[in-house]
């Protein structure tokens, strides 16, 4: 069986091979240039669901099953932003530069200035859709839930991870090994989560 992962993205593409071929070593996983479909996605849903299942219809446009995922980070000080804003949160607060992981770091940063520690609490969010191509669809959500420090701390990982400090490890998301950061994260358990629920849908 083929599905269609609504990413160009080979890092995405790879990882999603890797870990349901635990589950469902018959699913083969395609990428959208794969199936000849060339064109941006517009992801402007308000929820992280929302966005992932306009990509997930994309790819099932194909007319194999699509998957669409979309993650970011939540902080509570701020209401849940950045949230699905999460790629360019410092182009939508500041007008700088879009896609820049360290910008939006800064951003996050000083909004959070005046907050102390028990008030810094936020999560990593990713949500999965799939869209089968009689029309049929679910959405699966993994979480993670950490602290905001006040500077950066690790080079691994990417995005926020140097400010995210997840307790159980005493460390940042960017000071672990990606197993570690794969065994506790958000897209880590959206993925098991995704693969036991596609295995009980098909
Ligand atoms: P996307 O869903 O992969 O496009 O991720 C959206 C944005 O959320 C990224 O550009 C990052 O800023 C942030 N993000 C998502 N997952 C992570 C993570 O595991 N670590 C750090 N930042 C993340």
């Amino acid at each position: 069986m083929k599905i269609v992962l609504a990413s160009r993205n080979q890092k995405k593409i790879g990882e999603l091979r890797t870990l349901l071929a635990e589950t469902l070593p018959d699913v083969e996983v395609l990428s959208l240039d794969d199936v000849g479909i060339f064109g941006e996605i517009e992801e402007n849903g308000a929820t992280f669901e929302e966005n992932a299942l306009i990509k997930a219809r994309a790819a099932a446009s194909s007319g194999y099953i699509g998957v669409g995922d979309d993650s970011g980070l939540t902080v509570d000080a701020l209401g849940g932003e950045p949230g699905v804003y999460s790629a360019r949160f410092a182009f939508l607060k500041t007008g700088m530069n879009d896609h820049d992981d360290q910008a939006n770091n800064r951003t996050v940063l000083d909004l959070l200035q005046d907050v102390p520690t028990e008030r810094r609490g936020a999560a990593f969010v990713s949500a999965i859709a799939c869209v089968f191509p009689d029309g049929r669809s679910f959405t699966v959500r993994g979480e993670v839930k950490g602290r905001i420090l006040t500077e950066h701390h690790g080079n691994g990982g990417f995005g926020y991870d140097p400010l995210f400090y997840y307790e159980p490890y005493g460390k940042t998301l960017a000071e672990v090994t990606s197993s570690e950061k794969n065994a506790v994260s958000h897209r880590g358990k959206a993925i098991r989560a995704f693969a036991e629920r596609l295995k009980a849908e098909i």
